[in-house]
């Protein structure tokens, strides 16, 4: 037997039925297959063919509290028998929104959607309307979901991407229209010079800077000090919105986000992944101006928003991650710091060109480049290959990590387990 077996076969069956043999094109990548996961329980996943994880994929970031959260199940259960979508206004939902708009700084209103690509369409429309302009900045590498307006200069090569301070456009799908590039500018992340001068220029054709406030999806990438700050500035002086896509950071790297960790107030935000451990909720936030929108002719709409169960998932998971006044969090940035210091241990006894970077509750692991990673240029001048034999080697001694080698930390780990996962990846770095 192979350690895979099932894995493969479960693939080969999905295959027949299920186009591609998975739901999402982001879903390729395990190797030697997509797992077969049968189960998930606090920082544990097991699979089909009997293998345990340590699991830092977290379905792409939602199961921050770990796999099937009690607190979180009860809630939902206790929602169900009293039926799940009204198409009208629930108690808990108003409930909800009251709570989010007393944790995040700038929630003035919020509206619940169920995905961060939902999100993102209403807060660009929303910025759109507000502004009477068009145009979006977004920085390379940033990804805001699959949507045709958004989906650019994501994971561009280097040898397609246009000059550094001035990225091409590029469509990341077959199948988007050509057109996008008229309503997009592609800016350099983590360079306030070139967006200052960007920005000047072109102040008055642009509805919204858009991004990620830490670039979780290019190499977790904090801003550099002063980025945010003086962003904010440029947005307030020339009218534009500002946007932080917070569906990673959210309820992740503080209980208000990213917004809340570095002090930088955005006009409207979005969030999704870590607010309902794993139900499908989305929320965007924002400053009243922008979000009363949808009452002067802002259409946003959605069958599944705000079903009962998502608002349930969303209540009970705020109140962990608020509970002890966030002492959460100070566990999971102590737990992170220690794996990423454990790594880079590693790495200089082993002699590995190993490097560990991002915060406690989110970090990535890259090989060679040039670090400390500032930008998606820096994180895509790395060495793809070593990453992906690092992330296969760590899979096959039961610790999974996402294949871009971003480490979602679970809130529930323990020094067991990250004795374990450093276990691991010493064998891991031995072996490569
Ligand atoms: C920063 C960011 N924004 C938006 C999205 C899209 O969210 P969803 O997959 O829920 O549509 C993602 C998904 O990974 C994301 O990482």
């Amino acid at each position: 037997m192979g350690r895979y077996d099932t894995s493969i076969a479960r693939y080969e069956e999905a295959k027949k039925v299920l186009a591609g043999g998975v739901s999402s094109n982001f879903r390729y990548h395990a190797m030697p297959a997509p797992l077969a996961i049968e189960r998930g329980e606090g920082a544990y996943l097991w699979d089909a063919d009997g293998n345990r994880y340590i699991d830092f994929v977290l379905g792409n970031g939602p199961a921050f509290l770990g796999h099937s959260p009690r607190p979180v199940l009860d809630a939902v259960r206790a929602s169900l028998d009293r039926g799940q979508a009204f198409t009208t206004v629930h108690k808990a939902e108003i409930d909800l929104a009251r709570r989010l708009c007393e944790i995040v700084p700038c929630a003035e209103r919020v509206r619940f959607d169920v995905s961060g690509t939902q999100v993102g369409q209403v807060a660009i429309r929303l910025a759109r309307a507000h502004t009477g302009r068009a145009k979006v900045v977004k920085f390379e590498g940033h990804y805001h979901g699959w949507a045709d307006n958004i989906f650019a200069s994501v994971a561009p090569g280097l040898n397609e991407a246009g000059p550094r301070d001035n990225p091409r456009v590029l469509a990341q799908s077959l199948g988007q229209p050509g057109n996008i590039r008229d309503d997009l500018i592609v800016q350099p992340y983590n360079d306030l010079a070139v967006l200052t001068d960007t920005v000047n220029a072109r102040a008055d054709e642009i509805a919204a800077i858009v991004l990620e406030p830490v670039a979780c999806n290019c190499g977790v990438i904090p801003p550099e000090p002063g980025y945010l700050e003086g962003m904010r500035g440029l947005c307030d002086d020339h009218g534009i919105v500002l946007v932080f896509d917070e569906v990673i950071t959210g309820f992740r790297v503080a209980l208000g986000g990213a917004q809340a960790r570095y002090g930088v107030t955005p006009d409207l935000a979005v969030f999704a992944k870590a607010a309902a451990a794993g139900f499908p909720l989305a929320v965007v936030a924002g400053r009243a101006g922008a979000m009363e929108g949808v009452t002067r002719g802002v259409a946003h709409g959605g069958t599944y928003n705000g079903v009962t169960s998502s608002i349930a998932a969303c209540g009970a998971s705020v109140e962990m991650l608020a509970a002890n006044g966030g002492a959460i969090y100070g566990k999971v940035e102590r737990d992170g710091q220690a794996l990423m210091e454990g790594l880079r241990e590693i790495a200089r006894r082993r002699r590995l060109p190993l490097h560990a970077q991002g915060l406690g509750q989110i970090f990535s692991t890259t090989f060679a480049g040039d670090p400390p990673l500032l930008n998606y240029r820096d994180y895509k001048a790395t060495d793809e290959p070593m990453r992906a034999r690092f992330v296969q080697g760590l899979q096959d001694r039961g610790v999974r990590v996402t294949a871009r080698g971003t480490w979602f930390m679970p809130a529930v780990l323990t020094d067991e387990d990250i004795a374990f996962v450093l276990d691991a990846a010493d064998a891991t770095a031995a072996a490569i």
